[in-house]
């Protein structure tokens, strides 16, 4: 049984003061579940404070990027030990703003979720197609692509312990949320795929969330869905209680 998996990306919200603040919101509402393992992914400057907030709860803490170098002269980037140091267990890889901002191809990801396993952290490793890629019918070619290229020279043992995040582009910040049967079809899809790269019981073992505008009324038939082990989540990770909502989803 794969443990369903939840996590906020705070993307670049939350200074020290407000991101406590959520944390104090939302910790209460989300101690007795045992259910789910719970992630916050605060911005850099902010994972220290954050950090001390969650100790001794159940609530874990992702990077929401590192550079993939142990350590040397790269001005504003942090390692994975760096990451690790302040007590983040996780880092989101791959986010589609970091390929698209950032120009982050696939090489560049793969070498991160190296070194965020290199580091002892768990990536988040994310793909997802764009509208124009969709309505192009290429859909399962890129992901195909972008999951191959992201888990290029990463063993069976590596991957079975990875999260991967399906986060359709033309569904992030847009309020449109792939309906369960489009994300379920793409889900099933990349455990094939893990299947063919790997093997069964590896493809079984990984937990891939959905992202793109999980809301609270939309999770509890997304969380429905055979693949779908759980959410990455931007917007509605913002607010206390609808983070809490979305943690405390209903199995139907
Ligand atoms: P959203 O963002 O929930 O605001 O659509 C998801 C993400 O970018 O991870």
């Amino acid at each position: 049984m794969r443990k369903p998996v939840i996590a906020g990306n705070w993307k670049m919200y939350k200074t020290v003061e407000e991101g406590l603040a959520l944390i104090e919101g939302l910790a209460p509402q989300v101690s007795a579940n045992t259910k789910v393992e719970i992630i916050v992914c605060p911005a850099a400057p902010v994972l220290g404070a954050i950090a001390g907030a969650v100790s001794g709860s159940n609530i874990g803490l992702g990077a929401q990027n590192l550079y993939p170098k142990e350590e040397g002269p790269y001005t504003g980037e942090s390692s994975g030990a760096m990451l690790k140091s302040v007590g983040c267990r996780y880092c989101i890889v791959g986010h589609s703003e970091r390929r698209e901002y950032f120009k982050e191809n696939d090489a560049f990801v793969n070498e991160k979720a190296r070194a965020v396993l290199a580091a002892g952290l768990v990536p988040i490793v994310c793909v997802g197609e764009s509208l124009e890629e969709r309505e192009g019918d290429r859909t399962f070619e890129v992901i195909g692509r972008q999951i191959d290229g992201a888990l290029a020279g990463i063993t069976a043992d590596a991957v079975a312990g990875i999260i991967l995040a399906y986060e359709p582009i033309w569904a992030i910040g847009t309020g449109k949320t792939a309906t369960p049967e489009i994300a379920q079809e793409v889900h099933a899809f990349i455990r094939r795929r893990l299947a063919e790269r790997y093997d069964a019981p590896t493809a079984e073992a990984v937990r891939i969330q959905y992202g793109g505008s999980v809301k609270p009324a939309n999770i509890d038939i997304l969380m429905s869905q055979p693949d779908i082990d759980g959410a990455l989540v931007g917007g509605a990770s913002l607010t206390a209680d609808s983070f809490a909502r979305l943690i405390n989803f209903e199995s139907p």
